[in-house]
């Protein structure tokens, strides 16, 4: 399985082609997607998050796990980075980004998740194979799919990178529950699935039906930013945020247009244009400075069932 070459340094927005295949595979690379000035800022930044992560930050917005081979409390994951950092903020406007969501989900896709997850230098814990979701949230629709976009800081090889199933995301749930209970049974299992391995810069297009999931690692530090994306449509049919959430996000991605526009990297880029319309156009309010640039996900869940996305 090969796949196509995507490179953000000589187009500004995936293919129709290239979308094409993301639909079916449910993965996709693409490759410069940030550019040394941008993605040494946010090197700097996210490191912030990695040293209070490490010294056991007890924010609820800091998750740790215990590692597989030493037994150790490890940090894994941050939750809502766009509030956290200037430099996530800009980057939640980077264009190619945004021109790509557009062209599989429509313009009225809304940006739902923003996490930084990452190994740790010496004790990266592994990711048991999973998808992020059930189906039942409207992820099946293949002309809208459900996806993250994860932008690697550092580079991840074979000691450390995420594998993916090609194609999963178009498996029913037991076949997807079938495999998954296989690959992680005795330890992380790889039979079926490629090494998607990353350079600093670099993105993965995962849909969260897409079969994935990593090893545990004791190798070098590699953070991974992940912003998740639904449509409009989707979202407001099946949750699982109530339709508070939908306006609230939209205000959310316009002021991180106006923070990217700012930014002296984004200086010569053909900005992103975010013209939603019909049920979900918005107005002049949409505009304002928004109260938040984080709004938790249990605050708006419809159901108190409802659960949110797992990342590798
Ligand atoms: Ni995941």
């Amino acid at each position: 399985m090969t796949f196509p070459l995507v490179d953000a340094a000589t187009q500004d927005c995936i293919t129709a082609e290239q979308a094409e295949f993301f639909k079916d595979n449910g993965l996709l690379v693409i490759r410069n997607l940030i550019a040394a000035p941008e993605l040494e800022r946010l090197r700097r930044e996210t490191q912030t998050l990695v040293d209070r992560a490490v010294a056991g930050c007890e924010d609820p917005d800091y998750a740790y796990k215990e590692h597989e081979s030493s037994g150790k409390r490890v940090p894994y994951r941050v939750e809502y980075v766009v509030d956290k950092l200037p430099s996530c903020r800009a980057l939640a406007g980077h264009p190619f980004v945004l021109r790509s969501v557009e062209r599989l989900q429509g313009r009225n896709f809304i940006p739902t998740w923003d996490s930084m997850v990452f190994k740790n230098a010496g004790a990266g814990t592994g990711i048991p194979w999973h998808r992020d979701s059930g189906d039942g949230c409207g992820a099946s629709d293949r002309e809208r799919p459900i996806f993250n976009v994860d932008m690697y800081l550092d580079h991840s090889d074979r000691t450390n990178c995420v594998w993916g199933i090609p194609g999963s995301n178009r498996w029913s749930e037991a076949r997807a529950f079938d495999t998954i209970a296989r690959l992680n049974d005795g330890g992380f299992r790889t039979e079926g699935a490629v090494a998607i391995e990353m350079q600093p810069g670099d993105a993965l297009l995962h849909n969260i039906l897409a079969l994935h999931g990593s090893a545990p690692a004791q190798s070098h530090l590699r953070r991974v930013l992940y912003f998740e994306y639904r449509a409009g449509e989707t979202e407001s049919a099946h949750g699982p945020h109530t339709p508070e959430y939908i306006p609230a996000k939209q205000q959310v991605l316009l002021a991180c247009l106006r923070d990217r526009a700012q930014a002296p990297y984004a200086r010569g880029e053909r900005p992103f244009a975010y013209r939603p319309d019909g049920a979900f156009a918005v107005g002049a309010d949409a505009h304002a400075t928004p109260a938040s640039y984080r709004y938790p996900h249990q605050q708006y869940w419809r159901t108190p069932h409802a659960t949110g996305a797992a990342t590798a």
